[in-house]
């Protein structure tokens, strides 16, 4: 696995043009997005796109992204696509928004999973950009990092998450978004979210005229609406902000805390950013940085309930949820019950 600098532009021209080469060969890049890494393979060829699927340890069945250069592409790719996608494209492509339309004909099944649909998707990264007019043609990334786990915000995340498994990494520098793009399903009736991200949804409402239905509880394939996902290794539990200037919730284990306030107990404090966008930005790199401290568990400051904070929400539920295998229910002392979906309580326990 090679690394190449595809930031500041003047080292973009030979990256861009080797890593067009990888992918017309059949090998797998690894992107910068604004949202995440991705790790793209030519969409057209199913056996590179097999090869995500291996990197990853996805489940076959799992549908991916196609990264598009323009929204003419959007035809190749697409039928029946609604009068409403000129409207969202025209206000947030390139951009952290993926559409998911009727499929057009010859699109292979190994991107779609088999589904009559497909993701779209204009990442707005300069580097992502070039690459995908090099390219000439669609490219699916899924996020650059092993099923179900965190996804990558710099280069060397991608090293760490895939190695070898990559043939070559641009690093385009950390992202500016930080997690995953808004997925909007208008393949059927009404709107969907399918996934809450940067474009908050409520927006997408006021642009469409119509409020979005909720994701189907039953909806297939869509690792990002699996329960637990998005998960450090290190067990996750969300905490009410009282309990930050209370007794020591789990005295018996080495903790990590992601809080906006420095908690008044000991342990490994990282300071939270107060802005939803900014918070967003960092939650990863946070994640994987407390992952790293070799802790018992990590207790996340539940964010605000506030709209703009959707996505964030979503990701830390999902997170918290992954561990719900570890969790020992009556941990926490009474009145802890965080402003949120209660997550169970983790307590794995120090022998
Ligand atoms: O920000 C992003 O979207 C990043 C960057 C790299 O573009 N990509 C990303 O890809 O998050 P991935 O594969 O990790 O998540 C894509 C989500 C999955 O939950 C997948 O199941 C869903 O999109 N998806 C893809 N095609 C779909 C389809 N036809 N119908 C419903 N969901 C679909
Ligand atoms: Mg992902």
């Amino acid at each position: 696995m090679t690394t190449l600098r595809a930031l500041p532009p003047h080292c973009r021209d030979e990256a861009i043009a080797r890593a067009a080469a990888t992918l017309r060969a059949g090998g797998l890049v690894a992107l910068p997005t604004e949202t995440v890494y991705g790790l793209a393979a030519n969409a057209r060829d199913p056996r590179a796109v097999a090869k995500v699927f291996a990197a990853k340890g996805r489940p076959a069945d799992h549908p991916l992204i196609v990264h598009l250069a323009s929204t003419e592409q959007v035809a190749d790719w697409a039928r029946a696509v609604p009068g409403c996608v000129r409207d969202l494209a025209r206000h947030y492509w390139p951009g952290p928004l993926t559409l998911v339309l009727k499929r057009a004909p010859g699109v292979p099944d190994v991107v779609t999973g088999g589904q009559d649909t497909v993701a779209l998707r204009l990442p707005a990264h300069p580097v992502a950009q070039a690459l995908l007019q090099a390219f000439g043609d669609g490219l699916c990334a899924p996020s650059a990092n092993r099923f179900g786990r965190i996804s990558p915000t710099t280069a060397r995340h991608v090293r760490e998450e895939l190695g070898d498994a990559v043939d070559l990494v641009l690093d385009g520098g950390p992202c500016s978004v930080g997690i995953e793009s808004t997925i909007v399903d208008l393949s059927g009736g009404r709107p969907r979210l399918l996934r809450p991200g940067a474009v908050p949804a409520d927006r997408l409402a006021a642009l469409l005229g119509e409020r979005l239905l909720p994701a189907r509880a039953d909806t297939p394939r869509t690792p990002g609406n699996l329960p637990a996902h998005y998960a450090p290794r290190t067990p996750l539990q969300l905490l009410a902000h009282e309990l930050l200037h209370e007794r020591h919730p789990l005295p018996a284990l080495a903790l990590a805390v992601l809080s906006r306030e420095r908690p008044d107990w000991p342990c490994e404090w990282l300071p939270a950013p107060a802005t939803a966008r900014e918070y967003a930005r960092v939650l990863y790199r946070r994640l994987r940085e407390a992952d790293a401290l070799g802790v018992d568990a990590i207790l996340v400051e539940s964010p605000p309930a506030e709209r703009d904070w959707e996505a964030v929400r979503d990701r830390l539920m999902r997170a918290a949820h992954a561990h719900a295998g570890h969790i020992r229910p009556g941990a926490w002392s009474a009145g802890a019950a965080a402003p949120l979906p209660a997550a169970p309580a983790v307590a794995r326990r120090i022998a």
